[in-house]
């Protein structure tokens, strides 16, 4: 048992707490988590954090605005129990696609939220597959940013052995999928996508996928409106089988539905959100080892700072 290790979960993500734990094979820290009744939080962290190294997990997803809360308040009560470093983990980081102003008077909600987390008193940040990668930017503390592409492609290598073109599903993914075609040695096209409102867009394919399978991988699936449009597309353009990756499923609204009734043979997803699907074309994939190996090395890191100032 890995004693220098201190890590408490927030209440999203159960699942992947459990996960995280038996992969450093450490136990979970003791905090209460309850609601008063006029429904404001009431967290108290039950171990002795003094002096310590702490990891603090939560996912911002389903309720993205209340398990942010949850999880700055929680960093306030460690900070006020003396904890020595506080890392967030957080696999899935929300507000992060409002990372720039695009139209006068609306906000960046990617730096707000840099800038709670900061002022709550994390020391460093775990994250997967930000929105875009200039939000590590935002914050004034190290981030260790976990791309999950070649997570995926490896799963896809193991379910399909045929070769793909990757087709990034919008300009925004282009890094993505660029990522993606180096890790699967694979041709490269791109969709430019304009959306229309918050569940149209229309697209235009930039490349040749006549007679290809087609593998599109984005940062996150929401209402699905994306990849299902896109593979639609690459199956008017000549594509012969459609499939799909991403980091995060949010899928809200109908997405499983779509995604049921699409051309999309199967998608495969991180767990940085909970599994809460019952579609048979969605497998999950765990990005536990990769979020257990970065709590490792910034712990060692910790350790051994310690051991020679
Ligand atoms: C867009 O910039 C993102 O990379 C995703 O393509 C998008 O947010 C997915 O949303 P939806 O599933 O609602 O189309």
């Amino acid at each position: 048992m890995d004693n220098s290790i201190v890590f408490f979960a927030g209440s999203s993500h159960p699942e992947l707490a459990q996960e995280i734990c038996s992969e450093l094979n450490i136990l979970q820290g003791e905090i209460s988590i309850k609601t008063f009744p006029d429904g404001e939080l009431s967290i108290e962290i039950l171990e002795d954090v003094e002096g310590r190294d702490v990891f603090v997990l939560q996912s911002l997803s389903g309720h993205p605005s209340h398990y942010l809360m949850e999880l700055l308040i929680m960093i306030d009560a460690l900070k006020r129990s003396s904890a020595r470093n506080i890392t967030a983990v957080v696999p899935y980081l929300s507000y992060c696609r409002q990372d720039r102003r695009d139209k006068p008077g609306t906000p960046i909600t990617a730096k707000l939220v840099a800038n709670l987390l900061a002022s709550a008193g994390i020391s460093h940040l775990i994250t997967c597959d930000l929105h875009s990668d200039q939000i590590e930017g935002f914050f004034e503390i190290p981030v260790t940013h976990i791309h999950c592409q070649k997570l995926l492609s490896e799963h896809i290598k193991k379910m399909s052995e045929d070769n793909f073109i990757i087709v990034a599903p919008d300009m925004g993914s282009l890094k993505i999928a660029e990522t993606m075609a180096r890790s699967m040695d694979a041709e490269l096209a791109v969709i430019k996508k304009n959306r229309l409102n918050a569940f149209d867009v229309d697209m235009t394919l930039i490349g040749d996928v006549r007679n290809k399978n087609v593998l599109i991988p984005d940062d996150l699936c929401s209402t699905a409106g994306t990849l299902v449009s896109a593979a639609k597309l690459c199956q008017e353009k000549g594509a012969k089988q459609v499939i799909a990756t991403a980091t995060h499923g949010l899928f809200v609204s109908n997405a499983l539905d779509k995604i049921e009734s699409s051309n999309i043979a199967f998608l495969v997803v991180s767990n940085t959100i909970p599994s809460h699907s019952l579609s048979s074309k969605i497998t999950y994939v765990t990005i536990s080892t990769l979020l257990a190996d970065a709590i490792r090395n910034i712990s060692k890191q910790r350790v051994n700072f310690s051991h020679c100032c």
